[in-house]
């Protein structure tokens, strides 16, 4: 089989193509990938010379490069797009182009190009933002009710790849996942950004009051529910993917990444609030579960530590992104 995958030099994608590889030795995969700021070759260093894996530079949002590599293609995963809400706060139109735009521009060629599968990764932000003290979830049938310029074009984006099944026919997949965290995630992100910090001894900046709650899944179990949706899933559905905390907030978080180095509390420092900060995701995945038979397998507290380690063990990967990270933060004065 070959796979088309876009985004694949960023977090997921790298660690999506890196596992398929191992997997499905017989498949070959074209990475297409504009390396933006998220992109990054170092991620893909350890499979760039496998031979079955093809690296492309290029933009989802122009139709000759796309066509060019989609031709003979059986399935594409799409996984490009600007990902930072902190960044679509500062700059939202480059957000609507890739998400939107680019998305739009790989399903028509897709559509061209008959592939059997049009799979789309998604986020479980364009459902919103729950009250703290509420108990519900997220789940395949909650509405859509994005709130950052981010959420929002990921759920334009969404509703175009559901346009395209029941308009054309294209045969898509979505998935709704939650936050990640593992190895490869750029020190931009919160998780990273706080290990980042902590093994330099600097503190570890806290937006609002920490109480915001997001539920985490380790990258590895996200890309395995993606497995099992190409392989098992139903044309036309979505599946929400989650992690095995229950409700746990940033401070909580941060709290255990202190323990993990022997530091204390006064490594938290508390900073400005993220304009209109989404305060609670929980998600219910008991569809991809029954259906599919997946389940999360890494737990929390574990692989935050083998993160942790991970990050230790490879300054040769994120030092050189550091400094760049840390410029976003000049900007929103959240440091
Ligand atoms: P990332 O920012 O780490 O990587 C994005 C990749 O896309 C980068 O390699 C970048 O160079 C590439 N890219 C950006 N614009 C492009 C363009 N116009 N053309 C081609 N390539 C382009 O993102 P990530 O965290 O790996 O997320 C991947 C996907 O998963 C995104 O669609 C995101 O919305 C979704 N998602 C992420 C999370 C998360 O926690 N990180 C959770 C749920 C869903
Ligand atoms: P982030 O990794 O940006 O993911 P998202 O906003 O898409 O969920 O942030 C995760 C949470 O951590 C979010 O509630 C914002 C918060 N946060 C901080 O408190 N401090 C930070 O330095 C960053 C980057 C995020």
């Amino acid at each position: 089989m070959r796979l088309l995958v876009t985004g694949g030099a960023g977090f997921i994608g790298s660690n999506f193509i890196r596992y398929w590889l191992k997997r499905y030795p017989n498949d070959k995969i074209i990475n297409l990938d504009k390396l933006t700021y998220a992109g990054h070759l170092s991620s893909t260093k350890d499979f760039s010379s496998n031979k079955n894996y093809k690296f492309v530079r290029g933009d989802i949002c122009n139709a000759r490069v796309v066509g060019e590599v989609m031709s003979g293609v059986d399935m594409v995963v799409n996984f490009a797009a600007e990902s930072h809400v902190d960044r679509s706060i500062v700059s939202p139109a480059v957000f609507i182009k890739t998400n939107v735009l680019g998305t739009q521009v790989l399903l028509d060629a897709a559509l061209k190009n008959n592939v059997t599968r049009f799979h789309h990764v998604s986020t479980d932000e364009v459902f919103g933002s729950l009250s703290l003290d509420s108990n519900e979830k997220f789940s395949e049938e909650t509405p859509y009710n994005p709130r950052s310029p981010y959420s929002a074009s990921k759920a334009a984006s969404d509703f175009l790849v559901r346009a395209y099944f029941i308009t054309y026919g294209l045969p898509v997949t979505i998935t709704n996942s939650s936050n990640n965290f593992g190895p490869f995630q750029d020190p931009e992100k919160f998780i990273p950004r706080m290990i980042t910090n902590l093994i330099d001894d600097k503190l570890i900046p806290i937006y609002g009051d920490g109480k915001n709650v997001r539920d985490w899944v380790y990258v590895l179990d996200h890309v395995k529910a993606i497995d099992a949706v190409l392989k098992r899933g139903k044309i036309g559905e979505t599946y929400v993917v989650g992690g095995m905390t229950e409700d746990i907030s940033n401070l909580e978080v941060a709290e255990k990444l202190l323990r993990i180095f022997g530091k204390t509390r006064k490594f938290i420092k508390f900073v400005k609030d993220r304009s209109g900060h989404d305060r609670k995701y929980s998600l219910d995945w008991r569809k991809i579960r029954k259906d599919l038979g997946w389940k999360p397998e890494h737990e929390f507290d574990v692989w935050l530590k083998k993160t942790v380690e991970w990050y230790k063990d490879n300054e040769w990967w994120w030092r050189p992104l550091k400094r760049r990270a840390e410029k976003l933060y000049d900007k929103t004065g959240q440091k």
